[in-house]
């Protein structure tokens, strides 16, 4: 039992206190968690393009002030009344999909989204309505996507959370928070690329070589990268794909990157994938899959107001569009899976964290995402 248990602890955090300004870096109160609740000591956390997007105030639904953050993992400082999921001092992952094991969603077996906290966690509050953080003036502070991984304390739901082998590597599984998993979930669970198929990946950040790598486990037969920064390509290849194209460089007059696919694919591709957040990437990932049964999966968060466009001809003609969130995997019960897989060799976790800084540069941590060199920005407390 830890001595802090049951009482607030002030701590450092990072708060957004407005849309488009600098994190501030200071030091709150994160209150004692209540009935299936769980306190975390966040270890490290990454920061992830979602993060920038609800700062950069393009997301309808950020709410500040707030604690951002969802790609984190730590040890468990202390639970509240009602909690059996986890125990003090397991190490666990923040999870920004949940898992309850009793809605309608978590039993229908097709999906991995989970209903029990979705209102609240939308709203930035714990599922009784309510905010465990505040700041020294006493202002309440609102929660991110049930994690708020960028404080040195953080509260989550009992759902929201998952124990992971403790000789895993903090300082790197934090990745599977997020862009790891949804990547590689979206190859091997979503699209279940199957031995030969050709695949297509729109955008090498570390959800598309994520994808690249599931599918390279899966023995696909072509994996082909499209991205406009040519310093993607030795990622790429690395990664596991065996083509690259730059559609800004390497397309011939009159061609574009639909018909170069096609062309290289003998009529399409089996599966694509979009990991840019572009909608009209996402359509030229529909339209380069081929006739009759070629799917292509969103990935990619697009900015607010943006819809998706093709013919429906494209459809009516067998292609099939599909999207997924966090790879389609299931927080609680798939994430020692992954580890796993981690542990062997057979997924690439380390590779991505290209930036270390410690957590009071985390404003240079956004930054860094802007930069062609980095994938992930992985911050230590
Ligand atoms: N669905 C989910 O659960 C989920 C989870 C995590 C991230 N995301 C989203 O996935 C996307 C990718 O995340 P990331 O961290 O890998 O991002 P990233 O910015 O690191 O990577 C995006 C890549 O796309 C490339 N790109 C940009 N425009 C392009 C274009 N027109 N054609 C080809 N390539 C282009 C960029 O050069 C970059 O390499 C983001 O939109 C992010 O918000 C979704
Ligand atoms: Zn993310
Ligand atoms: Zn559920």
């Amino acid at each position: 039992m830890s001595s802090t248990q049951g009482k607030p602890i002030q701590c450092t955090a990072a708060v957004a206190y407005a849309p488009g300004k600098p994190l501030s870096v200071e030091q709150i109160i994160v209150d004692p968690p209540k009935a299936h609740e769980v306190r975390i000591k966040i270890t490290n956390t990454a920061i992830c393009h979602t993060d920038a997007y609800t700062l950069s105030g393009s997301d309808p639904e950020g709410a500040f002030p707030c604690i951002l953050g969802h790609e984190g993992a730590g040890i468990v400082e202390s639970v509240g009344p009602d909690v059996d999921t986890v125990k003090v001092g397991d190490h666990v992952i923040a999870l920004y999909t949940a898992e309850c094991a009793k809605c309608k969603f978590c039993k229908s077996g097709k999906t991995n989204l989970c209903g029990s906290v979705r209102a609240t966690q939308g709203k930035g509050v714990m599922p009784d309505g309510t905010t465990r953080f505040h700041n020294l003036k006493g202002e309440p502070l609102l929660h991110f996507m049930g994690c708020s991984t960028f404080s040195e304390y953080t509260v989550v739901a009992d759902v929201s959370v998952v124990a992971i082998d403790p000789t895993a590597p903090l300082d790197k599984v934090c990745l599977l928070g997020c862009g790891v998993t949804t990547g590689y979930g979206a190859a091997i669970k979503t699209a279940n690329v199957q031995k030969g198929d050709t695949v297509a990946v729109f955008g090498a950040g570390t959800v598309g070589l994520s994808v690249v790598q599931g599918a390279k486990a899966r023995e696909a037969s072509r994996i082909i990268v499209v991205d406009i920064n040519d310093d993607k390509k030795k990622w790429s290849f690395d990664f596991g794909a065996t083509d690259f194209v730059n559609p800004l460089k390497d397309l011939e007059e009159g061609e574009t990157i639909v018909s170069k696919l096609v062309e290289m694919t003998d009529g399409g591709l089996d599966f694509t994938f979009d990991c840019t957040g572009n909608v009209k990437v996402m359509r030229d990932a529909l339209e380069a899959c081929h006739k009759g049964w070629g799917q292509s999966i969103i990935i990619g968060v697009a900015a607010a107001g943006q819809e998706i466009s093709t013919r429906p001809f494209q459809l009516v003609t067998g292609r099939v569009w599909k999207g997924s969130a966090f790879g389609g995997v299931k927080g609680r019960s798939e994430m020692g899976g992954l580890i796993k897989d981690y542990q062997q060799g057979k997924l690439k976790v380390d590779e991505f964290v290209t930036h270390v800084r410690p957590f009071n540069e985390i404003n240079q941590g956004f930054e860094d995402l802007h930069h062609g060199d980095c994938l992930r920005t992985v911050l230590n407390f």
